[in-house]
Parts: structure tokens; sequence; C-alpha cells
């Protein structure tokens, strides 16, 4: 028998699950609840008074308690940095594609080992945020040999790891994008499959275009890859399409959509995530959340944690800039960012908190969830707890 812990004198319980404990497709909570993990997984969940006894006890003292943040879109495995053009938008020059190719050079020129601490030190970050899952692309290494280290290197610190070969086409391969399309399908497909569980692709113009999109995912999927795709970030394309085509996992960015697009998306399996920290970082008008909330989309939040676009690991700061900006409701950008998560990473043990789910839960310093937008840039994180771990 694995040793039992209780969590008892919770304020908040946000469950994100229905009274029989199934995850539900919206945000749940109680009021002055309790919580048993046992081993690494959530035993019961009820109202404090009625907690069974257990061989620890924890007193949460009225704080809120969440799921762990699923965070399903990083770009986490990559050398140097890009502050100056940072600063150069902030100064009001535009965003483009291109600048990827700066973190390719840094990243081919860059060691294991510099990698792997440079990852080491993202996921302590977002441990720390109260990010229990996270995704992890390559897309910085762009040839064979790269992409599968960054690959292999990305597994040690998740399970959720993206095969981003088609992230932009390399300098090397400017005059001939055929080819390197028929790299990323070929060769590079073979030696990236092994590390890698999804296939991702940016498709945008100065990226990839629906054609090529298309060939890459059934690659992609005839080596066992599932897909999810970076579509519209820039401006309006063939991108959602692709992914819905494709039953893709999520279309992340989603910022341009056609009304077709919505419409697409909100009859598929496709989950639209968010990334509210790429239009901070590029000064880029946010996607419409309510539009795709209306249609019925099921809406994600994700960091897009990468030296360009959006340089934060910081689920709370997303929550917030959601909230505030975005004009989600707390309770709908909360589940958002757990179990919106967890669906546009077709998981279902993570994001929300009842009986068979993995124990991952985050103890706010506060007592509701609605704190992580109404206190931001506070660090509000008072224990973090991974499959029934603190950690
Ligand atoms: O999601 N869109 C493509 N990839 C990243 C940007 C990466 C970069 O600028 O280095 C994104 O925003
Ligand atoms: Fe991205």
């Amino acid at each position: 028998m694995s040793r039992s812990m209780l969590i008892t004198g919770i304020g908040e319980l946000v469950t994100n699950a229905e009274a029989d404990g199934v995850a539900s497709g919206q945000f749940a909570a109680l009021g002055e609840a309790a919580l048993v993990i046992e081993g690494e997984r959530v035993a019961w969940t009820g109202p404090a008074s009625r907690a069974p006894a257990a061989d620890e006890v924890i007193e949460a003292g009225g704080r809120a308690v969440l799921p762990g943040f699923v965070d399903s879109h990083a770009h986490l495995v990559f050398a140097g940095e890009r502050s100056a053009e940072f600063a150069a938008r902030m100064a009001g020059q535009g965003y483009a594609a291109g600048g990827i190719r700066t973190t390719v050079a840094a990243t081919r020129a860059a060691s294991d080992d510099e990698l792997r601490a440079g990852l080491q030190r993202f996921a302590r970050e977002m441990l720390g945020q109260g990010t229990t899952t996270f995704e992890c692309k390559s897309g910085y290494g762009l040839t064979v040999g790269d992409e599968a280290r960054c690959l292999a290197l990305a597994s040690e610190v998740t399970p959720e790891v993206t095969y981003l070969g088609a992230h932009v086409v390399p300098a090397e391969y400017a005059d001939d994008p055929a080819g390197y399309v028929d790299l990323v399908c070929g060769p590079m497909l073979d030696a990236c499959a092994p590390h890698a569980r999804w296939v991702d692709v940016f498709c945008e113009r100065g990226a990839f275009d629906g054609d090529q999109a298309r060939a890459i995912l059934a690659a992609g999927a005839s080596k066992g890859l599932m897909a999810r795709v970076h579509a519209s970030q820039l401006g309006p394309g063939p991108g959602i399409t692709v992914a819905v085509e494709a039953d893709a996992a999520s279309a992340d960015h989603c910022t341009f959509l056609t009304d077709e697009d919505v419409a697409a998306l909100a009859s598929s399996g496709t989950v639209a995530t968010l990334l509210p920290g790429a239009e901070f970082g590029t000064r880029q008008p946010y996607p419409d959340a309510r539009r795709l909330l209306a249609a019925g989309v099921t809406v994600a939040i994700a960091t897009d944690c990468n030296p360009g676009s959006s340089f934060t690991s910081s689920m709370p700061f997303c929550v917030a800039i959601a909230v505030r900006d975005m004009h989600m409701t707390t309770a709908e950008a909360v589940w958002a960012a757990t179990a919106g998560g967890a669906r546009a990473l077709r998981r279902d043990d993570v994001g929300y908190l009842a009986p068979g789910a993995r124990a991952d839960l985050v103890i706010l310093d506060a007592p509701s969830h609605a704190y992580l937008a109404y206190r931001p840039g506070v660090p509000q994180v008072h224990t973090v707890i991974r499959a029934g771990r603190p950690a």
C-alpha cells in the first residue's frame, strides 16, 4: 500500500471535474475542500468535513489548490538569446519568421551540455511556477543531426516531445525549399521519429505553405507521430484547414482566423491553443478568445516559451494576460491553462483533480484562482506537487 497524503483546509479546490469524478469541459471548483493522494494519484476529493484519515496531513490554511499547469507549447532547446531583436520591436520594428535563423546558428554551435543546461533551467523555472506537464519542440537545429540531438535532449526532461524540423527553411536551403521539405519528410524524420511523440509545422507566409505542411504531417503520421500545427500567427492562411484535416491535437496561435477557420475548429477534435506571450512579445493584436469560445471551440493557453517571440515560461503570466487583455473569465483562463492544455496534448491523466488523475497540483499562496490575474507578476506559488511528491 502506498503512503497516503491528505491536503485539507483548502479554500478553493479547482477540480475541473464532474461530481462523478470525470474530467469536465469547463471549470469546476469546491469550497472548504480536501484531497487525498495515494502514490502518484489522486484518491479522493470532497468537503474537508468528510475527509478520510491519511498517513500524512498537510493543512492548506484556506489556500486555493489547482491542477498543475499544462503548458502544451514551448521551444526550449536552443542556445543564445535575442533581446536586441525584442528591444527593436518595442521601438517599433515588426516581427518576421526569419529571426528563427539567428537562434539556429547559435544552437548548432552549442554543445549537448550547454543545451542540456538550458533545458534543465527552463524545466526548473516552469515547475517553480506551477507547470507540472510541458511540451518541448525541436526546430532550432534544422539538420538531421541537430534536430535528432535536440529531440533526444528534450526527451530527458519531458515525454511530450515534438519534431519541428519544419520550423523555417534554413539558410543553406534558401534556394531549394522543396529539397528541404524532402529532407524533413525523409532522412530527418527517420532520425527524429524515435525521439518524438508529435510532429509540428510552422504553416505561415515565410515558413511553410499548406501543401508543404500537409506533406510533412502525413510523413510524420506514417512514422506514428501525431500532428500539431503553428497556424495563423502572423496573418490568415491555410494552417487551420491543414490542422483540422490532419486531426491535429491542436492548432496553435490562432491570431488571424477567418469565419471558416472558427467553424472548422468548432466541428473538429482540434484544440485552439492561444499563446498570449507571443502577442505580448511581438506587439501584435491578441487572438479573439471570445469568438472561439462563443463558437464552442476548445481553447487552451500555453507560453510558447522561445527566445524570439515569447521568452516567458510563466503560465500565471499568460493567464493574467488572457483575462485582462483577451477577455477570458478567470475560470475560463485557468481551465484553458490546465484542462485545455491536457486536451491539446491528448492527455486524460492531467489537467483535473479527481480520483484516478495524476496527483499534479499547485497550492497557491492565495484563497482563489482569480488571484493569478488579480495579482499579476507576483509569485504566488506556495507548493507544487508532481506525481504525488512535493517538487
Ligand atoms: O511560435 N512561430 C514559430 N515559432 C515561434 C517563434 C520562434 C522564434 O522566433 O524563434 C513561435 O512564435
Ligand atoms: Fe511556437
